[in-house]
């Protein structure tokens, strides 16, 4: 990458939002002909052996653990596949409890729906990433959260390296991969966050989830000031405009802080995800106060957000969603160097 680009991510994220967001929304539409992908989330277990400073199902946490069977994991699957959904996101902490039940909740969800399978639950050896990619899953999201490894090992006292590791091995076994950050981390500095989306273009990954910091009660960083939305924003424009062809969420984080929630598509996301986690898990996996929707039943938050997204004069699609190539020669660089000139 040279060095004008980076430069140009730094200079972008300063310029007035409107600026950023007009381009990423002319890209998002011209690239997914103004569809919205809707994605199930099913949240199976917050068991986790991590300990990260910002997370509210961090091992330290004081909380009830849960561990859904792997009859209702697939039973919830189907459940997404009879709202209307392409695809579900299996998400937990990281443990180990499920390294060979996921083989059979992965087969038996491909063998009996059309659903495309994400899995999101966190860092695991080759062998493991093979096994299940071999039963069928489709993708899997593992965020970098920030690209400044000091910082990283301060918040998560694991590797970076090892992180950028597991992402090397979930793209070479044919995974769509998925990272992303997580804006306003106490410590972070900007070019940390130019660093983020250097990475998100160089690595080319095919899902990026940004959201901001929430800091969350009972967490080391519990008093710490929370992640600029306007900020969070900006960087997922940039990420659009950069990154065109790149599925992107409207993070849960996002659409937690923002202040109108008819803006989530304001800078370029692409993506939302619907919670079928029941609710009496949905309290146990707070990952940070406050998130959205916390208690409305899937089918009426689905309703809600299909309202909201045609309000938007998008369209909401239960397809598949894969990530599709970039073939209109969209050249995010120019169009940054252009809207920094004006
Ligand atoms: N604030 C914002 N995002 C958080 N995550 C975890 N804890 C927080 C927090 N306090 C994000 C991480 C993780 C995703 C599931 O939630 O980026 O990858």
């Amino acid at each position: 990458m040279s060095v004008k680009l980076i430069k140009n991510i730094k200079k972008s994220l300063s310029l007035p939002k409107d600026i950023l967001f007009r381009e990423a929304k002319k890209i998002r539409d011209k690239y997914f002909d103004r569809k919205i992908y809707l994605r199930a989330i099913i949240e199976f277990s917050n068991i986790c052996v991590n300990n990260c400073a910002y997370c509210g199902i961090r091992r330290g946490a004081n909380i009830k653990r849960y561990a859904m069977d792997e009859k209702e994991i697939v039973r919830l699957a189907h459940y997404a596949e009879d709202l209307g959904y392409g695809t579900v996101v299996l998400q937990s902490g990281q443990n180990n409890l499920y390294d060979e039940k996921l083989c059979r909740i992965i087969k038996e969800i491909k063998e009996t729906t059309k659903l495309a399978v994400t899995l999101s639950v966190g860092e695991k050896s080759e062998e493991v990433y093979k096994k299940w990619r071999e039963a069928g899953a489709d993708r899997y999201l593992l965020k970098q959260e920030t690209s400044n490894a000091e910082l990283f090992k301060k918040l998560t006292g694991r590797e970076l390296s090892r992180r950028f590791e597991c992402l090397r091995h979930l793209i070479n076994l044919g995974y769509e991969t998925g990272s992303g950050n997580i804006v306003g981390l106490p410590g972070q500095r900007i070019d940390d966050i130019v660093n983020d989306i250097v990475t998100f273009v160089n690595w080319d990954f095919d899902m990026l989830g940004i959201g901001p910091f929430i800091p969350c009660l009972d967490t080391p960083l519990e008093k710490q000031n929370p992640g600029s939305v306007e900020l969070t924003m900006k960087v997922i424009a940039v990420t659009r405009i950069l990154c065109a062809d790149t599925n992107i969420p409207a993070t849960t984080a996002l659409r937690t802080k923002i202040g109108d929630i008819n803006d989530i598509f304001e800078c370029g996301a692409n993506v939302v995800m619907g919670n079928v986690t029941p609710v009496e898990y949905r309290r146990l996996y707070r990952i940070y106060p406050g998130k959205v929707c916390f208690f409305l039943d899937p089918e009426t938050w689905l309703g809600n957000i299909m309202e909201l997204i045609k309000s938007c004069g998008l369209k909401p699609s239960g397809e598949r969603g894969d990530r599709k190539r970039n073939n209109k020669k969209i050249c995010g660089e120019k169009i940054l160097e252009k809207i920094i000139e004006k």
